[in-house]
């Protein structure tokens, strides 16, 4: 099972992305989301591509199943390594993507809970009374049961998710801080040494990474961290 640090290129447009992807020698797994890709479209896949790095496009797909399956059958046509949908979506939905995606696919992950999502905001908001972690459990047996690759959780739930649904099915784990980051909107926050013993398989780390003084020594201390 391969283990990584996804770094999150949360920026505005393809030059900033570039700039700050220039600043690296060694080959990254970044994340593309939406407003990258919503701002400079394939382009930027093929730019971050030429420079050797893998990407997870994050565009947390959550539609009626045949759109589904229509939007992941064009993404496949991109050279990506990584992408997403909501589990909330139910298991046809999520087989619809599996099924769009085709022959030689990128790994395909599911969104459990938004790491920024806590109990009372699920309990009031969405009328979910179960508490967080069964709910967390049951939209990834979901994704497992739909053909996916694994889910997007919090770390704190990759120790119960990889004993229910086994260490293959990966866990992907934004919430990540470097000690002494402010937490920003994110609720259910950690540091890479803390996910790494919470058997999280990658972590996604944003502005930990982005918004350093030295972005390349906050990547190298969470490899550190995380990897060694
Ligand atoms: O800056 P920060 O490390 O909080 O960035 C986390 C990244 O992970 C963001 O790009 C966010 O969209 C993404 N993400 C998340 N929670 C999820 C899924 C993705 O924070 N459940």
């Amino acid at each position: 099972m391969s283990k990584d640090v996804i770094i999150a290129l949360d920026f505005p447009n393809g030059k900033e992305t570039i700039e700050f992807l220039d600043k690296f020698d060694e080959k990254l797994f970044v994340k593309v989301g939406m407003e990258l890709f919503y701002s400079e479209g394939k382009g930027i896949i093929k730019e971050i591509k030429k420079r050797g790095h893998k990407i997870f496009l994050d565009l947390k797909l959550h539609d009626i199943p045949n759109t589904i399956e229509s939007s992941m059958r064009v993404l496949s046509k991109l050279d990506i390594d990584m992408v997403n949908v909501h589990a909330s979506g139910t298991i046809r939905m999520m087989e619809a993507a599996v099924k769009g995606l085709g022959k030689d696919r990128p790994l395909i992950i599911a969104v459990t809970q938004l790491t920024s999502t806590d109990q009372k905001r699920m309990e009031e908001e969405l009328l979910i009374k179960e508490p967080i972690e069964k709910v967390v459990l049951k939209y990834a047996e979901n994704a497992k049961k739909a053909g996916l690759d694994g889910v997007v959780c919090s770390p704190l739930e990759s120790p119960l998710i990889h004993k229910s649904l086994g260490d293959d099915f990966i866990t992907v784990t934004p919430g990540v801080r470097l000690k002494g980051d402010t937490k920003g909107d994110q609720v259910r926050v950690t540091t890479p040494k803390k996910a790494k013993e919470f058997t999280s398989d990658y972590i996604v780390v944003g502005r930990s990474i982005t918004k350093a003084d030295d972005p390349v020594e906050a990547y190298k201390r969470c490899i550190e961290e995380f990897l060694k």
